[in-house]
């Protein structure tokens, strides 16, 4: 099939390669000159294992294009997918602008008739939103004398499941696709058009549009809820002299419970969890709904952050000319990404306190000094030991594996002091006892 992309970020990217990789041919859509150019150059703006290999495989055999001109792209397309950005607006709600933008694009340029697909995650409604639009820049064409009559389109929703740093299989190998469609059509080509990646089981599911608009939230706020809730578990564990990872192993083996998603640390983050669970709170109120667990979950979140942070400040009391190894910068691992990263609020908080500080993130740190932690005095390193060099104590923030089984004999030679802060509960405390470390995690006394 003919397709086209528009937004080309982490799932936009995705979407267009692995589509282009089941051999459609697809022209992904960007604002971003320089992004386009850098991946008409084989520069992949992001890290995702095994991206760059199919978007370098089939730009080649061109059935993968990258350009700027969404007028180019949409007359060389009969589906176009919406994967823009969607982040939090002021008041909490996700901020449309740039679905809408597209949108009225889409209606300013389409010369056949297209199905519209939103990829982002978008309130519920916002494909009427996406439709009104498209069809009154229509109306302006027809009405100008440009057009003869409305061209016909349909919008359809597909929410996105990928995870970063797993994006690629998630989106070759998805557990479900969601296709929210009005129109039996629709839906029967959008089927057809995901039947290569469900080949070994049906994995489609078709629903109306309001329906599958809210699945995302849902999800993304259940997976959060989970993760609050053994955050809020923790705490308790360790103030009743328990221990959270025992409580983890125990209720995990309950097949209802399951071991997905309950590991303590230091909370959530990442472009999605942080804005999706706001924005489900933001929807459930304008119609008319109190979400008090919605509320709840992001609460724990926020004050997770603090309770980490107060294990550092309470050990040292006074931390000014401290100096600190941060190990993992990124949101999570296996990805390059770090927006509402942990390690932004724990960084941010040492500095300000006058702590010096060290990082090393096996792929972030470009991100981290070009864009998030830009005007913060802040020492790179190529490799996870040399960030211990005389450092009071080395704060684990992302789970990376390669930080899982570390030399702690090198450890305990490098840092001043053999402090760990585990915001991840990555170590065995008895081990580490044993080794003559001074260890702290989340959740255990
Ligand atoms: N990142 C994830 O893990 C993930 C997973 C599932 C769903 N989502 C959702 O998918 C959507 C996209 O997320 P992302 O992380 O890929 O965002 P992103 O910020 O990485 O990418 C968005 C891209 O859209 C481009 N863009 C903005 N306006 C444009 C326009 N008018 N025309 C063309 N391009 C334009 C930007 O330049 C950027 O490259 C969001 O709604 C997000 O919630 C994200």
């Amino acid at each position: 099939m003919k397709l086209s992309v528009i937004g080309t970020g982490y799932v936009g990217l995705v979407t267009g390669a692995c589509f282009a990789h089941m051999g459609n041919s697809v022209i992904c859509v960007d604002i971003d000159e320089k992004k386009i150019e850098n991946l008409k150059k084989g520069i992949i703006p992001i890290y995702e294992p095994g991206l760059e290999e199919i978007v370098k495989n089939n730009f080649k055999i061109k059935t993968l294009k990258f350009t700027t001109d969404i007028k180019e792209a949409l007359k060389n397309s009969d589906i176009t997918f919406i994967a823009v950005g969607t982040p939090q607006g002021e008041d909490g709600s996700a901020d449309l602008q740039y679905v809408l933008a597209v949108a009225k694009d889409i209606g300013k340029y389409m010369d056949h008739p297209l199905i519209v697909v939103d990829k982002s995650t978008v309130p519920v409604g916002t494909a009427d939103k996406v439709r009104e639009t498209i069809k009154e820049e229509l109306e302006k064409r027809v009405k100008s004398g440009e057009l003869k009559e409305i061209i016909d389109f349909d919008v359809v929703s597909n929410p996105e499941f990928l995870k970063e740093g797993d994006a690629v299989s998630d989106f070759l190998k998805p557990d479900r696709v969601v296709i929210g469609a009005d129109n039996p059509k629709s839906m029967e080509i959008l089927k057809e058009l995901y039947a290569p990646f469900t080949r070994n089981h049906e994995r489609f599911i078709g629903m109306d549009v309001r329906s599958a608009e809210l699945t995302k939230y849902a999800a993304n706020t259940m997976l959060a809820t989970k993760i609050s809730f053994m955050n809020e578990m923790a705490k308790i564990a360790e103030a009743v002299g328990a221990d959270i990872n025992k409580v983890r192993v125990g209720i995990g083996s309950d097949s209802r419970i399951g071991y997905s998603f309950i590991y303590p640390g230091i909370g959530y983050g990442g472009s999605c969890f942080p804005k999706d669970v706001k924005a489900l709170e933001k929807i459930a109120l304008d119609a008319g709904v109190e979400p008090k667990i919605v509320k709840a979950v992001e609460e724990v979140n926020k004050e997770q952050r603090v309770y980490f942070l107060n294990k550092i400040l309470n050990r040292f009391k006074d931390i000014k000319g401290k100096r600190f190894a941060i190990w993992g910068l990124s949101f999570k691992p296996e990805t390059d990404d770090m927006r509402e990263a942990p390690s932004i609020t724990i960084i941010n908080e040492l500095i300000k306190r006058g702590a010096k500080i060290r990082a090393y993130d096996p792929q972030a740190m470009e991100m981290a000094k070009n864009f998030w932690l830009k005007d913060l005095d802040v020492e790179y390193f190529d490799n996870k030991y040399d960030t211990l060099n005389n450092s009071d104590a080395m704060i684990l923030v992302t789970e990376w594996k390669e930080f899982r089984s570390p030399d702690f004999f090198e450890m305990k030679k490098r840092l001043k002091s053999p402090i760990i802060f585990d915001g991840r509960n990555q170590y065995n405390k008895d081990k580490l006892k044993e080794l003559g470390f001074e260890y702290y995690q989340v959740g255990v006394k």
